[in-house]
Formats: structure tokens, C-alpha cells, sequence
């Protein structure tokens, strides 16, 4: 295993336990999610669907899903067994549409074409490989379906100093991608880049969304590029 996944799983193993109770959950990880919610309900409406959340943790996430859309069967993948067992009761609670996966984000354990919607919160920088990751998550999912990949907004001078001064430095060998970036990466995995939105928070979260098979558009595709405030501009 490379290095970067060893201090990720070391990470992880050790953050497990008070993981849940964590202020970036009220901080980062709630808001990004409820993001997310708002967008999956905008496009997916009330059909039903089959959604893979990566690097799925304990499963906050997952357990919102099936909470604010009941239509939704909930695959969850996750590198590391000690956040999928702290999530257990999470799990079992959801257990008839929600299915947790010990599993790598950059060679994913499911067959391609069988997702309407994959999300990816807050994991991102951890993964090596990043192309590799973001080509997997296009591979699984089915033509016309949706990508939101979410991860801390590191282009203003703020998101740069949480991200690549603060996080990098007490989680090690992690890696914020640009927006830039994020868009080269959603377009050399074959997808379209539907949308980048912005959100300046305190800790402030960018939310890229792709769209598989982006040469047969949906009748929902936007081809743009959002942003909530002044700064749009991105930095490599
Ligand atoms: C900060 S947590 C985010 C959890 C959840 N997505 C959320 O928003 O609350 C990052 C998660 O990514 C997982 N992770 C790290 N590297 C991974 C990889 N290569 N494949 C899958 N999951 C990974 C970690 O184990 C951890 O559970």
C-alpha cells in the first residue's frame, strides 16, 4: 500500500472513536452534505435511484440519505474497517437500503454502469492517485448519471491557509485540488463538468458535479460554472 493510504488508514483507525463528535462536523462535514442533499434532490426528483457514497466514513452521510430521500438504495465504500465498524449501529439501523463496503476509492469493488449517482465528501485529498480515483467514479456510474465530489476550497487565501498550511500539516501527506484541477480531472475521466459552486464558509468547500456519458446530455445538464462570491479564481 502507498505511503499516503498507510497514514490514511493510521489516520483513520485512530480518529474513529471520536470522529462523530468532531466540530468539523458542524463546521465542514454537515454543510458540504447538506449541499449535496439539496443538489441530489434537484436532479434525481422523486425516482428512485442507486447511489455509491466513497470514502462513506461512519456513515453520517449515508444515514442523511436515506433520511431526506427515501427513494435512495445506499452503497457505502470506505479504506478503513475501523470507520465502517464505529458506523455500525448507523448500519443496522438503515440496514434494508444501506450496504457498507471496505473498499479502495482508486479500484473500486463494483461492476461499471450500475450507479444513477456518486458522491465523494471530504476524502478526496486523501487519495494518491486522484485521476484514478475520479476515472473509477466514472466507470461505475451509468450513462447520464451524476458525480458530486466535494473537498475543502483551497483558492482563496483563507482555504489556502486551512487547507494546505493547517490540514496538511497535522494530517501529513494530503493533496486539496484547485478548482482548476477538479475540472481537469472530471473531463480527463470522460465526464462533463456540470457545475463548481463555492461555498464560502468558515471553512469554505468547493462542489464539483460531473455528468457521465456527457456526449448523451440529460435534460437537466448545465454546462456552467457557479460561484457564491467574489472570488472565482483558480490557482494551481
Ligand atoms: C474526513 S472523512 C469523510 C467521511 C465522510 N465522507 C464525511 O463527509 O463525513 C474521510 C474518509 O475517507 C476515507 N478514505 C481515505 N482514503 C480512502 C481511499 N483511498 N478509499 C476510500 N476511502 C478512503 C477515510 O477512511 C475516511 O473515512
Amino acid at each position: 500500500m502507498r505511503e499516503e493510504k498507510v497514514l490514511a488508514v493510521r489516520e483513520f483507525t485512530r480518529w474513529s472513536e471520536s470522529y462523530d463528535r468532531s466540530i468539523l462536523q458542524w463546521l465542514l462535514f454537515g454543510p458540504s452534505h447538506r449541499a449535496m442533499i439539496r443538489r441530489i434532490r434537484q436532479t434525481m426528483g422523486d425516482r428512485p435511484f442507486r447511489l455509491l457514497d466513497i470514502g462513506c466514513g461512519t456513515g453520517v452521510f449515508a444515514a442523511l440519505v436515506r433520511r431526506e430521500l427515501p427513494r435512495a438504495e445506499v452503497w457505502g465504500v470506505d479504506l478503513v474497517g475501523g470507520m465502517l465498524t464505529k458506523g455500525q449501529a448507523r448500519w443496522r439501523e438503515h440496514r434494508s437500503s444501506v450496504l457498507p463496503v471496505q473498499g479502495d476509492s482508486e479500484n473500486l469493488p463494483f461492476d461499471s454502469c450500475v450507479f444513477d449517482v456518486v458522491t465523494c465528501a471530504n476524502s478526496f485529498h486523501h487519495y494518491p492517485r486522484q485521476d484514478r480515483a475520479v476515472r473509477e467514479m466514472g466507470r461505475v456510474l451509468k450513462p447520464g448519471g451524476r458525480l458530486l465530489l466535494v473537498d475543502g476550497y483551497r483558492d482563496s487565501l483563507w482555504g489556502w491557509f486551512i487547507y494546505d498550511v493547517c490540514v496538511a500539516t497535522v494530517e501529513g501527506s494530503v493533496h486539496h485540488a484547485s478548482a482548476r484541477r477538479f475540472m481537469d480531472l472530471v473531463g480527463g475521466a470522460g465526464l462533463g463538468l456540470a457545475a463548481q459552486t463555492v461555498h464560502h464558509n468558515l471553512a469554505p468547500f468547493l462542489l464539483n458535479e460531473g455528468v457521465a456519458g456527457a456526449g448523451m446530455p440529460e435534460p437537466h445538464f448545465r454546462r456552467s460554472r457557479t460561484t457564491t462570491a467574489h472570488d472565482s479564481s483558480a490557482r494551481d
